[in-house]
């Protein structure tokens, strides 16, 4: 979509996921990057000179360079919050990487914050605006497989802690950072992907019934792990106040399995790995035969017409664009309306993914606290 104006945004922590998002944002030449800056200086050093891209020596240089209108925090998550925090005191933007913060109330506290000033704050994941959400989306909507009552979801990513993770590198040379992403827990890292889709579709969640627990403490020698404890699974009940009920599942213990099955009365919508956003949505439909009623083996592929055509770079784990939340942001301020990853919206997904980590072993229920505007679909999905 060409842009009569230009955005500019600077980058904070330019580690691992940094290159996912440089692989997409050449997608969107209307968003300049104006800088970069991240207190590991090599890092800094390696990643500006890759990209040919100014580097900032702090983050007051950072905000101190008035043609930034966004900042795009890809820190790690527990520096999510100071980083937000001190872009938004400064009068910016924010895009950050999930979880918007560790805990509901920073979460909310840079929700208000960013009110207070007229700003917005925005939360990945944003595969909600890839082509495989919308289309899901839009089925459900126009009843493909008839009214929606259950869903089940899983976002178990294979059995990481046998996996070579510590060979795992970007195109840009940052090390896949096992020690942070075990210490923070693959539930508050990946149950955004679908929570992102079921609470667009089906609205706010009213009750999180949810099991959390960590099954492999020692998942590496000679590595102490702050906490010791983190989940390494979890299991979540999510009651929408809509009534329809969802089943996620988070682990990094489990086999692979990325699917989506959404169940209504006259059959069932599928998705098989919500990591690739042009993934296609099947459907089977529910077939009566004398006195047995069963899914149809055969799967048909569910298309929205008008659905934009995008070539996806494969990452090995994933086809995503990782930069399309930040470019919904920046048009959203570019044409004054409101950004479809909203703070309230962003601050909802961040407080059912902070309950279903922290559920602990003793099941049991949290009735959420916040609430969000509708989100609108894309344009081309909306019929
Ligand atoms: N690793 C993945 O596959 C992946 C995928 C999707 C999203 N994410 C998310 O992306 C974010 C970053 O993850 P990553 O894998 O790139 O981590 P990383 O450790 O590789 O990179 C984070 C970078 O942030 C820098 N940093 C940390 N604190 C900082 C501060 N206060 N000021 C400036 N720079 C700071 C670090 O030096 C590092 O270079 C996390 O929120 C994570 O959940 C990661």
């Amino acid at each position: 979509m060409a842009k009569e104006k230009e955005v500019s945004i600077a980058i904070v922590g330019c580690g691992f996921v940094a290159d996912y998002y440089m692989a997409t944002l050449v997608a969107y030449p209307w968003i300049r990057v104006a800088g970069v800056f991240d207190i590991d200086s090599e890092r800094l050093d390696a990643f500006t000179s890759y990209y040919q891209l100014n580097k900032y020596e702090s983050l007051e240089e950072l905000l101190g360079d008035n043609r930034v209108n966004i900042v795009l925090n890809l820190t790690n998550p527990r520096a999510h919050y100071e980083i937000s925090r001190r872009c938004l005191e400064a009068g910016r933007h924010v895009y950050s990487e999930k979880p918007l913060a560790m805990n509901y109330e920073d979460s909310e506290s840079l929700v208000l914050l960013a009110e207070s000033r007229g700003l917005v704050i925005s939360s990945a994941p944003c595969s909600l605006l890839g082509n495989a959400a919308q289309t899901l989306w839009r089925g459900v909507r126009d009843g493909i497989v008839g009214d929606v009552r259950l869903v089940y979801a899983e976002l178990d990513d294979g059995m990481v802690h046998l996996m070579p993770y510590q060979r795992w590198c970007s195109k840009t040379g940052a090390p896949w950072p096992y020690k942070d992403e075990f210490e923070v827990g693959c539930t508050l890292e990946h149950a955004g992907y679908y929570l992102g889709w079921l609470i667009a579709i089906f609205g706010p969640v009213k009750t999180v019934t949810a099991f959390s627990d960590c099954l492999i403490p020692d998942k590496i020698n000679d590595v102490d792990f702050e906490p010791s404890d983190t989940p390494d699974f979890s299991v979540g009940l999510l009651k929408f106040e809509t009534g329809v009920v969802a089943r996620l599942t988070t682990t990094i213990v489990g086999p692979h399995d990325h699917s989506i099955r959404v169940i209504g009365y006259r059959g069932v919508m599928e998705i098989d790995d919500c990591w690739f956003n042009d993934a296609k949505v099947r459907i089977r439909k529910l077939l009566t035969i004398r006195r047995k009623t069963f899914l149809s083996p055969i799967r048909s592929v569910f298309k929205v017409p008008g659905m934009p055509k995008r070539k996806l770079v494969n990452t090995g784990g994933n086809r995503m664009d990782f930069a399309a939340g930040v470019a919904e942001l920046a048009e959203s301020v570019l044409q004054g309306r409101s950004c479809r990853l909203s703070p309230r919206f962003s601050l909802h997904v961040t407080e059912v993914s902070l309950a279903l980590q922290g559920a602990g072993t003793a099941a049991c229920s949290y009735d959420t606290r916040s609430r969000f505007e509708a989100i609108l679909p894309l344009d081309w999905a909306r019929g």
